[in-house]
């Protein structure tokens, strides 16, 4: 599979333990920065790097590091067809692919172990999407919002 990933300073050793975790396991894997933790960065900004490489058709999934996960995760799921889930905990992780079909993963460096996000990640790829009444439910998140109407 084809990964992209990127994060803020906040969240740069994380991300670098996660790409090789994935080449390791056989994907390709493609850093979109940042590259060091003196690299300052506004969340947003690599939330929008990874989320357009993705919707471009450049990845068939991506990662998300910030602190905690909360503002990268927040910025990426303001795009129409993404499906960002923070992982904080195996079950999420499980539910992530199984419920949510997710399309982004986001991890928080500053709140999750490197031991415990490596686990995570393989939980999520070691599980398929159920389909079924939770393909109906990602339907709707697409679906015009209720002040679009
Ligand atoms: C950066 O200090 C921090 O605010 C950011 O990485 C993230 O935790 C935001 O959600």
């Amino acid at each position: 599979m084809n990964w992209v990933l990127a994060s803020d300073h906040a969240g740069v050793n994380l991300k670098k333990a996660l790409l090789a975790y994935l080449e390791e396991h056989g994907h390709f894997a493609h850093d979109l920065g940042v590259e060091n933790e003196n690299e300052s960065a506004d969340y947003p900004d690599p939330a929008d790097s990874a989320v357009e490489a993705l919707l471009k058709g450049g990845a068939d999934m991506g990662i998300l590091v910030c602190g905690t996960g909360l503002g990268v995760s927040m910025r990426a799921n303001r795009y129409k067809g993404i499906r960002a889930t923070l992982l904080t905990d195996e079950f999420s992780a499980k539910a992530a692919k199984e419920h949510s079909n997710a399309n982004v993963l986001c991890f928080g460096e500053r709140i999750t172990t490197e031991a415990d996000a490596l686990k995570y990640l393989q939980t999520f790829l070691e599980n398929t999407f159920e389909g079924g009444r939770h393909q109906k439910r990602l339907d709707k998140l697409d679906a015009p919002l209720v002040t679009e109407e």
